[in-house]
């Protein structure tokens, strides 16, 4: 261990951290990320003294930007007040919490279940969709290109070809069907719309297939996905009705799209009151990521099968105080800053500009997303013929190099295979978002030179770190 905690590397990394920690999502002799001491907005500040604006919400989580003065106040109040009462009992916050989020989601007589996050927040919903609907072996209904989280159960749930080999999707009783990717279409569809109807057409073939009765639920994103599709409009709404009639649960996988991501506070409510699901999972923008919490919404029809039921659930910290008080400020953040039309507004803008960027750099394929502030760019290496710049999820060096030079110049992106997400914090400055576009412009513009000047290696990396 080299005991040095300053770096040498030019960019801010720990020694002594890269010596003693295990960094998810990482190749851990590979490890050369920033140490980060401090935020404010969207911007963070790292141990060597730069500044990093940050066009990824870190994990698409820092919906408020960092160290929003509100939450961390609340959470400083709390923890004065009450750290922790186990989730058996009554905490003040966590019922505040619960009521305002059946408030914005309009889930009337609904309740909530508090998790630590996604994953087990997902996986907390396809128990409570089985025992509610009295299906306990029920198979559960997801798409491939998808992420529901890294836990084994929520891999299972996941489409994720990184973790297939470990994802055993017989034993917790998944099912697969392919996603409404329409630059993409599976379904060899012409059109955007016709792909979404296709992919929910198909989620109806496989109830009728298994028999709903042996269907539990549907989990699926509504919107953008984090796995980068995003999902034509007719998708979700055709999917409420196919599982409506079919008597099989819908659960809306909010962990991402949340909270103004897609514009609004749900991503689901863009299609209006007839597409709410059943169950609708969140975590991430629930506190803006300061500080761990995810929750399972359920509809009064799940909340009443399960009534009379003992719930042989929850983890130690499920709605832990100081979290639950992080989760009530950052709503009222939201809701007091106007953040989720800005998110709409800022988003519109932050798409238009993109298309201008797929206007100079033949190397993107599609720019989707635009509802709010989360855009997918995907790289190609052909626009004609749309052969991904490297094969799903490898990440070409062209583009890691892409991430480690704007990096340096001061900028984070996200990027996962061939493509590169953008998720800003909400509270970006237009000034901000405007500079990290003009970086990202230059950057296409050398990556497409690189391309063509280097006879392409074809040596795909390792893929994207996960959100
Ligand atoms: C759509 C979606 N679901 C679930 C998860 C898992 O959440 P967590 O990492 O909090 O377990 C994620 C995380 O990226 C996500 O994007």
């Amino acid at each position: 261990m080299s005991g040095n905690t300053s770096s040498n590397t030019g960019n801010g990394m720990d020694h002594a951290e890269r010596d003693s920690v295990l960094h998810s999502w990482c190749v851990q002799d590979r490890w050369n990320a920033p140490t980060i001491v401090g935020g404010e907005g969207a911007r963070l500040f790292s141990a060597d003294g730069r500044t990093i604006l940050d066009m990824s919400s870190l994990a698409e989580c820092s919906n408020l930007g960092h160290q929003h003065p509100k939450v961390v106040a609340a959470i400083r109040r709390q923890a004065q007040e009450l750290c922790f009462v186990t989730s058996a009992w009554g905490a003040r916050a966590r019922a505040q919490l619960a009521a305002m989020l059946l408030e914005k989601s309009a889930f009337e007589s609904g309740r909530v279940f508090f998790t630590l996050g996604g994953a087990d927040a997902n996986e907390h919903a396809v128990k409570f969709a089985r025992q509610a609907a009295g299906k306990a072996h029920g198979w559960v209904i997801t798409r491939d290109r998808s992420y529901h989280g890294a836990s084994y159960a929520a891999a299972a749930l996941s489409g994720d070809a990184r973790t297939a080999a470990f994802a055993d999707r017989e034993a917790f009783r998944v099912l697969q069907v392919p996603p409404p990717y329409a630059y993409r279409c599976p379904f060899g569809s012409a059109s955007a719309q016709d792909c979404g109807t296709a992919a929910a057409a198909q989620v109806e073939a496989v109830i009728r297939a298994h028999g709903a009765a042996q269907v539990a639920a549907v989990m699926m994103e509504p919107d953008a996905g984090t796995n980068g599709i995003v999902a034509p409009d007719s998708y979700w709404p055709a999917l409420r009705e196919a599982t409506r009639v079919h008597g099989v649960f819908l659960v809306a996988d909010e962990v991402m799209s949340g909270f103004g991501r897609c514009g609004e506070w749900f991503a689901w409510q863009r299609y209006g009151r007839s597409a709410q699901p059943d169950l609708m999972t969140l975590a991430k923008g629930l506190t803006g990521a300061h500080a761990p919490l995810g929750a399972v919404v359920l509809s009064a029809q799940v909340a009443r099968a399960l009534e009379p039921q003992m719930l042989l659930t929850g983890l130690t910290y499920c709605g832990h105080p100081l979290c639950c008080a992080a989760g009530l400020a950052a709503l009222q953040a939201y809701e007091d800053e106007g953040l989720i039309a800005r998110s709409r507004k800022l988003g519109q803008e932050m798409f238009q500009s993109l298309l201008g960027l797929a206007a100079r750099h033949p190397v993107i394929g599609e720019v989707r997303g635009g509802h709010g502030l989360f855009a997918v760019i995907e790289l190609v290496r052909d626009r004609a013929s749309r052969e991904p710049l490297s094969p799903w999820p490898a990440m070409h060096p062209a583009l890691q190099q892409l991430l480690q030079e704007a990096l340096a110049a001061g900028v984070s992106f996200a990027a996962r295979g061939n493509l590169l997400l953008l998720a800003p914090p909400l509270v970006i400055a237009e000034r901000e978002l405007g500079d990290a576009l003009a970086l990202l412009d230059g950057l296409l513009a050398r990556l497409s030179a690189t391309l063509t000047t280097t006879a392409d290696s074809d040596r795909p990396g390792a893929g994207g770190a996960r959100s």
